[in-house]
């Protein structure tokens, strides 16, 4: 055999160089070359709004509401990319459960529907769908209705064999409202908040859908479950925020998104 190093070696010994990075941080790297793909996912609040009542179709395209007469009100979106541990291993198995506002900034709640607004029937308004092996999941939907007193957001929350890991929020890129978002701007640390505000574009150039990736890092400790109900609106908290009519056409969205970012 000849002495001349086999280039196994070399993907080998940076898997030492990783391991003994992940011996001496707990598993959490924070800076240099790997920090990117390993930020965790930084926590936010539930809301106010989970749903109530789930609907029956809870598949992942929330465009599209069983029994519906019409495809959902808004400009359409997608997004995905990986669920990942803290150590970058794919998570397979994961349920990842998404809940936002319709077009109207409505949600499926009882207490969710916006003052002299009416919620989009059409709009599945809740959804979830299992990671495949390769910790791969997407969403079709739409861009959530902006309000009073927030800017766009999704809600995630990750499941793995029934207990919630992450509660979050995801955000697009070049909203102006981000950069006046409490909830937003109260999650984690600058590289955290960047790594939940996502670029959505076109999916072709001739398209009006959106898509953006996202992957979602979690950490190995299931969260405590939030209390609900004393959140604002929620018997014992602060009355719920007026949500005020918004009347944001898909054209003044699209322009708002696909301006400049001040990220
Ligand atoms: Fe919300």
């Amino acid at each position: 055999m000849s002495s001349i190093p086999h280039p196994f070696h070399i993907p080998l010994s940076r898997r030492k160089l990783l391991q003994s990075l992940l011996l001496t941080t707990g598993g959490i790297i924070t800076s240099g070359v790997y920090a990117e793909a390993l930020t965790l996912t930084p926590r936010a609040t539930e809301g106010p709004y989970y749903p109530d009542h789930l609907p029956l179709d809870q598949d992942n395209d929330l465009t599209m509401a069983l029994g519906g007469k019409a495809p959902a009100r808004g400009v359409v979106t997608e997004f995905g990319g990986r669920l990942l541990n803290a150590d970058g291993k794919p998570i397979e198995n994961g349920v990842i459960e998404l809940w936002q506002s319709d077009n109207n900034g409505c949600y499926i709640h009882s207490r969710g529907t916006q003052q002299g607004k009416e919620r989009d029937p059409n709009f599945q308004g809740y959804g979830k769908v299992e990671t495949n092996a390769k910790g791969e999941y997407r969403f079709r939907t739409i861009l959530p209705g902006l309000y009073t007193g927030r800017t766009l957001h999704y809600h995630i929350r990750v499941k793995q064999n029934e207990k919630s890991m992450l509660t979050t929020q995801l955000f697009i890129a070049g909203v102006p409202q981000n950069d006046r978002d409490g909830i937003l701007r109260s999650m984690g640390t600058e590289e955290q908040r960047l790594s939940v505000i996502r670029e959505f574009k076109p999916m072709s150039s001739d398209s009006k859908e959106l898509a953006a990736t996202w992957d979602i890092v979690i950490g190995h400790t299931p969260e405590e479950p939030e209390q609900r109900g004393r959140g604002p609106g929620g018997p014992g908290g602060p009355p719920p925020r007026r949500r005020d009519s918004a009347e944001v056409s898909e054209q003044d969205l699209r322009d708002l998104i696909l301006g400049p970012s001040p990220f």
